[in-house]
């Protein structure tokens, strides 16, 4: 057997007394796609924080081809060809592709001028390597979120990686830039790298990894070769427990001999949303399907007065509402949960607590003074029903898991008790056990008679939870199915495929 070019043994890792990882084992082979999979809170990014310098290990040991090393820093482990691609964090937008990559090496010519030549030189010949259709004179900032992260693969490669470690590399990439990036991941494996990947989502686990690790509570659970196992068996590993087949779809009851909760009349914006019609039952959960770029986030975004409308009605409650800004939305019983909640939904240095309750402090405001016991009574509450893995509600949201996180910002909309619950992306970066969790909750809301419309790139989810489908495709609905009429997801794909 081929020597592991690289080990983690034994690893132990806690913080504040807290242990996140006990005694985790992992071993990475030369060409090799290695999936590490657990639940939120796992320890999955606190391991690839310590191999790359950025935690400590308490104790424990990481060998590079057989050797050990001491990574204390991210030149550390750079200096062992380890390297971390990074979402979109790292790189600097108003710089080209060719400035990014060489942005702490470039010859420079003076502090501020860049010997660009040179560098472009070298990044063309990276960027034909992997295949990627980017010209090195491109402005970050005017690139698909996709190609940041060719971008940073590029930069990872010319430092000599050898190692790289993607966390949730597709969590923001379209269908197609997922493609893009799985052709990259095959070429870089035959060309011999070692990539160990992180993500919550099933199909891209099988269809590109080799082998799986899989962590639970901090501990070591097993690693399993995707050829000889299947998804039934990681799940339950993941889960620690016999899981049902997620997602089944249950046809539930909601009252359709009264007038509509919510209705979109004739809502026109430029030529992004085209003449969209909606009428929702109370208790409905309407699902919107389509590709990226379909529409389906910017009709959120106008029935969330964040962005204006040229013509159209909204209506709640049969009850017409001028919807100018978030304000008059949250006072009409709109509730938005973004797609981009790390980003728009949560104050990272703010505690669990205090971002929950955001949205209805001025609610139970009495004068000056603030029932804090009641706050800290609906906070644990909202911890409990969504299972958020944090010590306290008092914790620092920033410490918190990234899929925890998620879960507070979906907390923190779900406190408002609105009338009508927009919901984008809501179980991306969550883990499977989650997933069911969240459909739950969203149908449990449902069940009180709200109107629920949900956008969710995950078709089993979404066909988990819709009692009817929209088909968005370039601004405008094109297809309307009710659910029972939905045979299979292939079907569903092809509906939004089709136009
Ligand atoms: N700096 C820190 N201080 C305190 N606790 C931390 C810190 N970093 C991580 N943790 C805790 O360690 C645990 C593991 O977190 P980690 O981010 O490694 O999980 P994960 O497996 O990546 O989960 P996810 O799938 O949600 O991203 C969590 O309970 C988290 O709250
Ligand atoms: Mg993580």
């Amino acid at each position: 057997m081929d020597q592991p070019v690289l080990e983690m043994k034994n690893i132990c890792k806690a913080f504040n007394g807290v242990t996140v990882l006990d005694k985790v084992d992992f071993s990475l082979r030369k060409g090799e796609v290695h999936a590490l999979m657990g639940g939120n809170g796992a320890g999955k990014s606190t391991l690839m924080k310590i191999l790359t310098g950025i935690y400590a290990a308490d104790s424990g040991e990481i060998l590079v081809e057989g050797k050990p090393v001491s990574i204390k820093n991210i030149d550390d482990a750079k200096k062992h060809n380890i390297s971390m691609i990074f979402q979109e964090f790292s790189l600097i937008p108003t710089l080209t592709v060719s400035q990014n990559i060489f942005l702490t090496r470039e010859t420079r010519t003076s502090l501020v001028l860049l010997n660009d030549k040179e560098s472009e030189k070298k990044t063309e010949k990276l960027l034909k390597e992997l295949g990627v259709d980017i010209k090195p004179s491109d402005i970050v900032q005017n690139l698909g979120v996709g190609y940041w992260q060719m971008t940073e693969i590029a930069k990872a490669l010319s430092q000599e990686a050898k190692i790289l470690i993607m966390d949730e590399p597709t969590s923001s990439l379209t269908k197609t830039e997922t493609e893009v990036l799985f052709n990259i991941i095959n070429k870089l494996k035959e060309k011999g790298y070692s990539i160990i990947y992180i993500s919550h989502r099933m199909d891209e686990i099988f269809q590109i990894c080799d082998r799986i690790t899989i962590l639970r509570d901090g501990k070591y659970v097993t690693t399993e070769t995707c050829s000889e196992t299947d998804l039934e068996t990681v799940i339950q590993h993941i889960v620690g427990r016999e899981f049902d087949k997620a997602f089944e779809w249950q046809e539930r009851p909601y009252s359709t001999d009264v007038p509509p909760i919510f209705e979109v009349k004739n809502l026109n914006v430029g030529n992004r949303l085209k003449d969209i019609n909606l009428s929702i039952q109370p208790g409905e959960i309407v699902g919107i399907a389509g590709l990226m770029g379909s529409g389906r986030t910017e009709l959120f975004r106008c029935l969330f007065g964040i962005d204006p409308i040229d013509s159209g009605d909204i209506y709640v409650e049969g009850k017409k509402r001028k919807i100018k800004s978030p304000k008059d939305a949250i006072e009409a019983g709109i509730s938005l949960i973004p797609e981009d909640r790390r980003m728009q939904g949560l104050i990272l240095q703010h505690s669990v607590k205090d971002n929950m309750i955001l949205p209805i402090l001025s609610k139970l405001k009495n004068g000056l003074f603030i029932d804090n016991k009641k706050l800290n009574e609906i906070s644990k509450q909202l911890v409990n029903k969504l299972k958020i893995k944090t010590d306290n509600i008092f914790k620092t949201s920033g410490l918190l898991s990234g899929g925890n996180q998620q879960k507070i910002v979906l907390a923190k909309w779900l406190a408002t008790d609105p009338t009508v619950l927009l919901l984008d992306e809501p179980t991306i970066g969550v883990d499977i056990g989650a997933k069911t969790e969240i459909i739950e909750v969203i149908r449990e809301m449902a069940e009180s008679g709200k109107a629920i419309l949900v956008v969710s790139s995950e078709l089993p989810e979404l066909l988990a939870m819709s009692d009817r489908v929209v088909v968005m495709h370039e601004g405008k609905i094109k297809k309307e199915m009710k659910r029972k009429e939905i045979k299979s997801e292939e079907e569903l794909e092809y509906a939004i495929q089709g136009f």
